[in-house]
């Protein structure tokens, strides 16, 4: 695998970052078993956590770490490949991974990207041999949790499976995650959303934050992004404030 620097301070981009429930990827585990699992848009390791808490010991990567999925920076050798991408990118992410030649593929997909005609005349389901579709709506805005409660949104997504050579149709399964789907519907006036960039991971070491690389080209060091979404009701927000506010000396 190879890298390059994506962004510098100033010209952060947005690149999709939500986080996939843990609970996702722990029954994904308990039905489907992987060879070296590689996540090549691993966010802040909401998938890799999980995987390793199921005895894997998966390599990750992502463009805010440097690493483009989709331009030839990555080389795997007898990897399988979970993840969830972009949406908006998620035709790229399957091409891609078919053309590394991965024998199995996991991503996370929306129901309705059967409706698509192209996709089946480009043949981007070939080798598609099982989808298992989550049965409540994930709201992929949740906040990073540890207990894998998510919102319940308004959207069907599940684990599309890919593997290389197979040939005929998919099977369409449940995926039982209605212990998970606890937390109604997601209001952003519930959270309070603090954005900033700096240079230490520890300065939140029990809070549930968001948290990405950014590789900053001009001072050639990693920072990182935070975005700290929590409950306005939650007990300690006063001392997720109380870090912020010392964190950045305001
Ligand atoms: C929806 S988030 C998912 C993060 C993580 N996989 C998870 O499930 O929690 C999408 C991630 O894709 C990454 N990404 C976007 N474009 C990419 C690319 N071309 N190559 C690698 N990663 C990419 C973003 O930086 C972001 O972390």
């Amino acid at each position: 695998m190879k890298g390059k620097s994506y962004a510098s301070r100033t010209e952060v981009k947005d690149n999709d970052l939500y986080h996939t429930p843990e609970c996702l990827t722990t029954k994904l585990c308990e039905v489907e078993k992987f060879k070296n699992p590689h996540e090549p848009a691993c966010g802040d390791l909401a998938i890799v956590d999980p995987l390793k808490r199921a005895g894997y010991n998966p390599t990750f990567t992502d463009l805010e770490r440097g690493v483009d999925f989709l331009n030839g920076d990555i080389y795997l050798k007898g990897s399988d490949i979970i993840t969830n991408p972009p949406f908006y990118l998620w035709d790229d992410f399957i091409k891609a991974s078919k053309k590394l030649k991965v024998k199995k593929t996991a991503f996370i997909g929306r129901g309705n990207y059967f409706g698509t005609y192209d996709r089946y005349a480009s043949g981007l389901f070939d080798g598609l041999k099982k989808v298992y579709y989550f049965n409540r709506y994930v709201d992929y805005r949740t906040p990073r949790r540890k207990d894998g409660l998510f919102h319940v949104g308004a959207m069907l997504t599940g684990w599309f499976i890919f593997e290389r050579g197979y040939k005929g149709d998919p099977a369409i399964k449940y995926m039982d995650v209605q212990d998970y789907a606890k937390l109604g519907m997601y209001r952003e006036e519930d959270y309070n959303i603090l954005e900033f960039l700096g240079i230490s991971s520890t300065w939140f070491p029990d809070m549930e934050i968001d948290c990405q690389f950014i590789m900053d080209k001009i001072e050639k060091e990693f920072h990182f992004k935070y975005t700290i979404k929590q409950r306005k009701d939650a007990k300690d927000i006063s001392k997720v404030l109380l870090y912020t506010r010392r964190s950045l000396k305001i």
